[in-house]
C-alpha cells in the first residue's frame, strides 16, 4: 500500500467538484486497511473513505488520508434449491454485481440497475430504487473497526436500515469501515413492478428478470444524466417524509401532489416527492450560478463547469428555502459531505 501526497480527486467525485486530498491511498486488501489505520492513527490524522465518489460533496481540500476503497472479490458462500448467499468485496462495482447476479440466475437486484458507485457504499445509504432497497438482501455486513482494527460482522438487524439511512450513516460513522457485503439473493424469480414508471415501460407480455433489467436501465437512462457526461450525484435530496396534518393540508391545496405511505410505530406520515416539490417551486431545467437542476428529474443537480462545492451548496440551500417557504417542507440533503 502507497501513500500519496496531495493527490487530486476531481476524478474521483462523479459531482467532478475540484478536490485534493492531503493523503491518498487505495486499500485491496484487509491488511492494507489496516495499515492506512494505523498511519492516521500515529499522526493523529482524520480519515475519509472514498467508494465510487458518486453520492459525496468533497471539499476543495481533504485534511488527512482519503482512503478508497478497492477490495474486490464474489463468492457464493452457500447454495441451496431456493435462495443462494453471495458475499462481495466492497470495491466491487456495484451494477456489474447486479450483471453478473443476473448472468448466474440469482434473483432480485435486477430494480436496482445502473445505480452508481460501489458495493461497500450500498448499505450506507440503503440504495434503493424501482419500488425495491438493497436491505431487503442484505444478510449481514463484515468489516473494521476503525479504533482497534478488529474484524466484526452486523447482522442485518442491527445495520438499523431505513429510507436512505443506516447505522453506517449514523451511530457507526467515523468508526466502521465496511470490506464486504453478504447478500442473500433469489434462485426463484419475483417480480416488483408496482413502480409506475417501471409499468409503462414494461409494457405486455411475461415479466421476466432481464426485462425488468432492461426497462429499469431504459427509464434511469432517459430521466437521469450520465455522470462520465454530465457531472452529477443523482438525487440531492432525499424524498421527505412529512407529519399527517401537513401532508392534509398540502394535499388540499395541491391535489396532484404525488405522495407514498410513510407510517411507522411513530405515527401516521407520508412521503412527498422531492422532485415534485421543486419541479413546482420552478426550479426543474434551470441554471443557477453555473449549476443545472436537470431537465428531466428535479431532484438531480448538475455540474456541467466542475464547479467547487460550495457552489453546489448554495444552489442547493436556495432550492431548499424556496421549498420551505412554497410548502413549508425542510428537504434534507442526501449525498455526504466529506472535509468539513
Ligand atoms: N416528479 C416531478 N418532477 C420531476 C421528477 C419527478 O414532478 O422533475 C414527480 C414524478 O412524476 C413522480 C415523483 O415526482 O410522481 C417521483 O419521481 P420519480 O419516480 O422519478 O422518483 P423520485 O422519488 O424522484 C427516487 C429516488 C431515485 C430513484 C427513483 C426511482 C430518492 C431520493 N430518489 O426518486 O434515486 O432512482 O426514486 O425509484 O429516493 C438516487 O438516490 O440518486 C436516485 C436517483
Amino acid at each position: 500500500m502507497q501513500i500519496q501526497r496531495d493527490v487530486d480527486l476531481q476524478s474521483c467525485n462523479t459531482l467532478a467538484v475540484p478536490s485534493r486530498a492531503e493523503f491518498f491511498c487505495s486499500v485491496t486488501t484487509i491488511d492494507d486497511l489496516r495499515e492506512a489505520l494505523s498511519w492516521v492513527q500515529k499522526r493523529q490524522l482524520p480519515l475519509h473513505l472514498l467508494g465510487g465518489g458518486s453520492n459525496v460533496v468533497l471539499d476543495p481540500e481533504i485534511p488527512g488520508l482519503m482512503v478508497r476503497m478497492d477490495i474486490r472479490g464474489r463468492e457464493v458462500v452457500s447454495q441451496a434449491h431456493d435462495h443462494v448467499v453471495v458475499r462481495i468485496g466492497a470495491g466491487e462495482n456495484w451494477h456489474q454485481l447486479v450483471e453478473w447476479a443476473l448472468s448466474n440466475g440469482f434473483y432480485g437486484l435486477e430494480n436496482l440497475a445502473l445505480i452508481p458507485g460501489t458495493v461497500g457504499a450500498a448499505p450506507v445509504q440503503n440504495i434503493g430504487a424501482y419500488g425495491v432497497e438493497v436491505s431487503r438482501f442484505i444478510e449481514r455486513v463484515d468489516g473494521v473497526t476503525i479504533s482497534e482494527g478488529e474484524e466484526i460482522s452486523l447482522r442485518a438487524e442491527e445495520c438499523e436500515f431505513a429510507y436512505r439511512d443506516s447505522v453506517f450513516k449514523n451511530r457507526l460513522r467515523s468508526r466502521f469501515v465496511i470490506t464486504a457485503v453478504v447478500l442473500r439473493l433469489s434462485r426463484r424469480f419475483q417480480a416488483h413492478t408496482s413502480y409506475p414508471a417501471l409499468q409503462d415501460v414494461l409494457g405486455e407480455g411475461p415479466v421476466t428478470a432481464e426485462r425488468i433489467f432492461n426497462a429499469v436501465c431504459q427509464v434511469r437512462r432517459s430521466k437521469l444524466p450520465d455522470p462520465e457526461t454530465i457531472p452529477n450525484c443523482g438525487s440531492f435530496f432525499k424524498n421527505p417524509i412529512v407529519p399527517w396534518d401537513l401532508y392534509e393540508a398540502l394535499a388540499e391545496r395541491y391535489p396532484g401532489m404525488p405522495s407514498y405511505d410513510a407510517s411507522s410505530n411513530i405515527g401516521p406520515a407520508r412521503k412527498l416527492a422531492a422532485a415534485w416539490l421543486i419541479d413546482q417551486a420552478g426550479w426543474k431545467g434551470k441554471a443557477v450560478h453555473g449549476i443545472k437542476i436537470h431537465q428531466h428529474q428535479a431532484l438531480v443537480l448538475t455540474n456541467p463547469s466542475r464547479l467547487p462545492a460550495d457552489v453546489v451548496l448554495d444552489v442547493a440551500s436556495m432550492i431548499q428555502m424556496e421549498v420551505k417557504a412554497k410548502f413549508g417542507v425542510l428537504l434534507e440533503m442526501e449525498p455526504q459531505r466529506i472535509g468539513s
